[in-house]
This record gives C-alpha cells, structure tokens and sequence, in this order.
C-alpha cells in the first residue's frame, strides 16, 4: 500500500465514523491537506445528506464546494459535532503536530468548537515524542524577527518558510530541533509571544481518535 492508499483508506473510515452523525440539520468541521482531501471526495455522494462543512482554509472549501457541500462560517454554525483533519505528527497521547499546509490558525479554531476530533493519518506521522517534524508558528509578519529570535530561547531553530502567505496573510517560521516533552507548556508558552498568531501544537485541544493507516489496514486509535 503506498502512503496515498493509506491515506485514503483512513479518509474512508472516518466516513464510516461521520455518516451516522450526518442529518439535514448537521454542520460538520473539515480541515486541510492531503488526506482531508481525500475524505471531502469520500463526501460528495453524501453531499446533500447534511447541512454543510465549515472549512479550515480556503482550499478545502473550494474543494467541498467542487462536491457540492454546502460551506458555512463558523460564526453562523455554533458547536459542531465533529471536525475531521490531518496531522503531521502525533504522539501517543494524541497531541498533534499539524500546520504543514499552512492552515494551522483556522485549524485550530474548527477543532476548538468541535465536540469529536478525528484525526485521520498514515502510520509515518506516528512519533513517541513531538518534533522531528518542524513545529509550524503563524505570525504577525511585523514580528517576525521578534518572534523568531524568542524562538530561539526557547530552544529551536526558527525557518523562515519562503514565499507562504496564510489564509489570514501572515507568515510561517517552521522551528526545527525541538524535542517536545511538554506538549501543553510549549504550546502556551508560544502563544504568549507577541507577535504569534498560533502555532501548530495540539495540545491543548489534542485529537480525540486517531485512524491509522497500515499497510495490514486501519488502526483505530482511542
Ligand atoms: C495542514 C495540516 C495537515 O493536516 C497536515 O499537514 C497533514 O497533511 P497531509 O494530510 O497532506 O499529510 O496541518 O495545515
């Protein structure tokens, strides 16, 4: 199985998840990236089985129109019953790495006002501790120095990420060399810098199942 079929069977399985949940009345949360993907084209032939999605970026809402899903704000859809997304890494408690894509911010505020998250990966994003991957920060472009030199205090190699501009036209420093023993004090302890928007620990509000691709078939992780 290559890492796109793995992909696509947890994108499948996550809709045997979802479809009980679906009704006329239903919004549900839907992030970014290649394996969400995956599970927005699972979606179109349930297209008109629920009320619509709230996107976590630009693209997947394109994306969830092009299949005819109707796409919400969120302002207007309240709590939602379920938020389906990617990672770039997790651990074993179900704290994320995630934001390669660079939708991190929208994310993490789908995933915040959604009662069940389910991540959906293949099996090379599982890690026993968070930071091989680089940890992706959204900031205020002003503040970009300012936030990468504190970076730097906290122990990681801030990387510029060339030429992205986020949905909410900031940028990304991608901090590489981190080991990450404390999820949760990381995660606070960038947010608190002035400047940061958001950074791609999901800690706070982990994942709440991961499904796991493997050559031998889906893990469910709970
Ligand atoms: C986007 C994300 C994605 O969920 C993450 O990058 C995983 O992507 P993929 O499913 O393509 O491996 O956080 O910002």
């Amino acid at each position: 199985m290559t890492a796109d079929e793995m992909k696509k069977a947890v994108a499948m399985a996550a809709l045997d998840l979802v479809k009980p949940m679906l009704a006329a009345d239903v919004v549900i949360g839907i992030g970014t990236g290649s394996t969400a993907n995956h599970f927005i084209d699972a979606l179109k032939p349930y297209a008109n089985d629920f009320l619509g999605a709230v996107a976590s970026s630009d693209a997947s809402a394109q994306r969830l129109k092009a299949n005819g899903v109707d796409v919400l704000e969120l302002n207007s859809a309240g709590t939602l019953p379920v938020y389906v997304d990617g990672a770039d890494e997790f651990d074993p408690r179900f704290n994320l790495i995630k934001g390669g894509g660079a939708a991190l911010t929208r994310e993490k505020i789908v995933a915040q006002a959604s009662q069940q998250f389910i991540c959906i990966v293949d099996g090379s994003k599982q890690v026993p501790v968070l930071g091989n991957f680089p940890l992706p920060v959204e900031v205020i472009p002003m503040a970009r120095s300012l936030v990468a030199r504190e970076l730097v205090k906290l122990g990681g190699d801030p990387v510029y990420r060339e030429g992205v501009i986020t949905d909410n036209g900031n940028v990304i420093l991608d901090v590489h060399n981190l080991s990450i023993t404390d999820p949760k004090g990381l995660e606070a302890a960038i947010n608190n810098l002035p400047g940061v928007v958001c950074n791609g620990l999901f800690a706070l509000r982990g994942a709440d199942v991961v499904l796991m691709g493997t050559p031998d078939g889906v893990q469910s992780l709970s």
